[in-house]
């Protein structure tokens, strides 16, 4: 069993002091994007992970896996399988691409073992506040610590390009940040830079950009550098370290992605995706 998993973006992200148990509630726009890692889940006579580079863990400790054993260990299974991610989302971005992992494989291993809807997104939630938006996808307004998931008109008609800085950033030392910076709020992208369907509406403001700025000053630098080179307002999605910016269709993205000459982790267009995974076999 295949499945395609899809980097999200974060077009707004507001953010509120932690409550007890550490966690900061969230408001935000979450959407899938057409970036994709691929996860397959073999039949095989021992357990094991396998990843295509070594950006991220190829063992016990990989989310996507961890999301399986998690199916497997509910349903009563012991037969072993072995998970191998085609890894293309750079991890320590903001683009989700850990629990795009695990929401691929939770759906996969969920449909193999026949468990029901609830069951998945009580796995989805213990995974990590990302993962309820990942197995779910699309358009959401995502709150909460993530898991309470609003519908949105789905988004689509425009592009993204995305870039990744040559920084790795983690998610809970931007938060720390966010604390010790006292509660920044992050710059909101101008109307005019966005899809009509954005404008006019909640902020598309993303509160932890100053605090990734203020652990890693070149995340701020490359942000100034690519709105410079093309023209309008570009933005971070989550945690950091990558950057967006909305243009009319695909190819306008693709130009301005091929016109960056500074050395990106990723450079890419991308469309909205209306899912979070997809099977991608027979
Ligand atoms: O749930 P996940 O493992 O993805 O979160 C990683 C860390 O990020 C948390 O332990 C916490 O420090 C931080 N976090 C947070 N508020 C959120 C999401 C994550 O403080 N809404």
């Amino acid at each position: 069993m295949r499945a395609e998993a899809f980097a999200k973006v974060n077009f707004a992200l507001a953010v509120y002091p932690s409550s007890a148990d550490g966690y900061h509630p969230i408001r935000g726009i979450f959407q899938s994007v057409t970036i994709a890692d691929e996860v397959a889940i073999l039949a095989s006579n021992e357990d094991g992970v396998e990843v295509s580079n070594d950006e991220a863990p190829a063992d016990e400790t990989n989310l996507a896996w961890k999301a399986f054993d998690a199916v497997r260990g509910t349903v009563r299974v012991t037969q072993p399988s072995r998970i191998a991610i085609e890894k293309r989302i750079p991890p320590g971005a903001g683009l989700g691409g850990g629990s795009a992992d695990a929401a691929a494989a939770l759906g996969l291993a969920a449909a193999r073992f026949g468990l029901a809807d609830e069951m998945v997104m009580t796995i989805a939630e213990d995974l990590g506040a990302d993962v309820p938006f990942a197995y779910v996808g699309g358009t959401k307004m995502v709150e909460g610590r993530g898991e309470r998931l609003v519908d949105m008109e789905p988004l689509d008609g425009f592009a993204l390009a995305v870039v990744v800085p040559p920084v790795s950033l983690a998610t809970p030392a931007v938060f720390k940040e966010w604390d010790r910076l006292d509660s920044p709020e992050g710059p909101s992208i101008p109307d005019a830079a966005l899809p009509p369907q954005l404008r006019g509406g909640l902020p598309m403001r993303n509160d932890l950009f100053p605090a990734a700025v203020s652990i890693d000053p070149r995340v701020g630098e490359w942000c100034d550098e690519l709105s410079g080179v093309w023209g309008t307002s570009v933005a971070m999605t989550g945690s950091g370290s990558a950057l967006f910016a909305f243009f009319p269709n695909t190819d306008e993205a693709e130009s301005a992605v091929a016109a960056i000459t500074i050395p990106a982790r990723l450079a890419a267009a991308c469309v909205p995706s209306p899912v979070g995974w997809r099977r991608i076999d027979d």
